[in-house]
Parts: structure tokens; sequence; C-alpha cells
């Protein structure tokens, strides 16, 4: 089948301490998913990236001029949960002619640090796979369960990895994945797994990390502007 890619991008990113939501503040001269979205566009086996954003996004025409084309897609179906904005999508994607046996990767908008490479590896690992895989990583840190503040315990850190982007599912399999899911899950890989399957574990880099504290926009242009 063909493969898409798929951006939520309708969060707020409540976390960052930013003034407006993270994947649209400058990093090494762009927006932060500008740099997300070149990466994706840069991967010739994904016949389209997606992005979808809040119906009430303000930002996206002003802070990306540069993406449109045939390849280049655009939704306002985000919803209130990463769930639901990636359903939302996955329903877009269906009604602009993708099939339920087509491949979706879905990426966060905020792993602005994405190589091209590294998603032809992804799709490369699971060509062969019924299910499908994700971007992942070993843990390094030692686990421990909080309990207002202090360390009530220390949890095994073997064999526990921590989940990147992009994951990729087939469409209609992620589609009935996340209906039974629920809003909860944060990532796909859950909800796939939540119907019995297992996706691969597919090694990644520490580099793909997400944007999240306000600490991480300094690190995201370090590394940016190192390329
Ligand atoms: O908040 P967090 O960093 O976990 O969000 C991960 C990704 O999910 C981000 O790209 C964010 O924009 C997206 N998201 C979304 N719709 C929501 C919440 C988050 O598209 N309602």
């Amino acid at each position: 089948g063909l493969a898409f890619a798929l951006v939520p991008a309708a969060g707020i990113g409540e976390r960052s301490g930013a003034d407006r939501p993270k994947q649209y503040v400058e990093v090494a001269g762009r927006p932060l998913m500008a740099h997300t979205l070149a990466a994706l566009l840069a991967v010739p086996a994904l016949s389209a990236t997606l992005v979808v954003l809040s119906p009430e996004d303000s930002h996206f025409e002003k802070a990306l001029p540069e993406f449109h084309g045939d390849r280049a897609w655009l939704a306002r179906c985000g919803g209130a949960t990463r769930a639901a904005t990636v359903a939302a999508g996955l329903d877009e994607l269906m009604a602009r002619g993708a099939r339920a046996q087509d491949w979706v990767l879905v990426h966060d908008a905020a792993r602005c640090l994405l190589r091209p490479e590294w998603v032809q590896q992804l799709i490369a690992a699971c060509a062969d796979e019924a299910v499908g895989g994700l971007l992942a990583l070993p843990l390094a840190d030692t686990l421990k369960e909080a309990h207002q503040g202090r360390s009530r315990s220390t949890l095994d850190r073997r064999g526990k990895w921590a989940a990147q982007t992009p994951q990729m599912f087939r469409i209609g399999m992620l589609r009935e994945a996340l209906a039974l899911a629920g809003a909860a899950v944060t990532d796909e890989a859950s909800a796939i797994e939540a119907l019995g399957h297992e996706p691969l574990l597919v090694e990644a880099s520490l580099e793909n990390f997400k944007v999240t504290w306000p600490a991480d926009f300094a690190l995201a242009e370090r590394l940016l502007r190192s390329r």
C-alpha cells in the first residue's frame, strides 16, 4: 500500500511556557513545525503529508506560507485530545483517497529534529510487518514512582522503551484501534496494543526528542544550527 504522514498539530503546548502553541515558536530561524514538515516532505516514499490543525488555529497560514503543493495537505479537524485529532485526520486521509490498507505514519509536530533517514528506516523495518511499528529508545534513566514530590519506589527499567514518533500502522486498523481505545491514549501504539497486537520497536536516536519544556527550545535550536 501507499504511505501517508499525519501530523497532529492541534495541541496548545501547555508545558512549554511559550506565548503561542509550541509548534509555532521560532527555532533556528523558522517556526518549529517548519523543520518537522521539511523532514517529512523530503521522504519520497510518503505520498502526502497531512497536517491536522485545530479549527481555531490562527497561526498556520502566516507561519508556514511555503507549505503547499500536491504532497502537502492541510485539515482543520483537530480535536480535544491527540487521539481525537489523529482519528479525525485518518477520516480526512480516506476522504482524500487513501485506502484502509495503506500505511499512515503519525508524527508529532513537536519532534522537529526528525531526519528523513529515520523515517526511511522505519518504513523499511515495517515493510514486512502485518501490523506496523514505531521509533523508540531503550530507557537510559532509572525510573521513579513519585508521590508528592518524593521518590516512593523504583521501577525496573529493563525491557522499557520510550516511545517516539513516527508510529506506522495501517489506516484501517488504526481507525478501529482509536475508536475502541478512547481519548486517554497518548500514542497510537497503545491503541494498537489494546487490540492484542505487538508493534515493532525500531531503535531511534535521542535527538528525536519532543520539544516539551521551556529549555527544550534552546537545545533544539543548537542541534538544528549544527546540522
Ligand atoms: O502535548 P504533547 O506534546 O503530548 O502533544 C503531542 C502532539 O499531539 C503535538 O504535536 C500536539 O500538537 C498534538 N496534539 C493534537 N491535538 C490535541 C493535543 C495534542 O494534535 N488535542
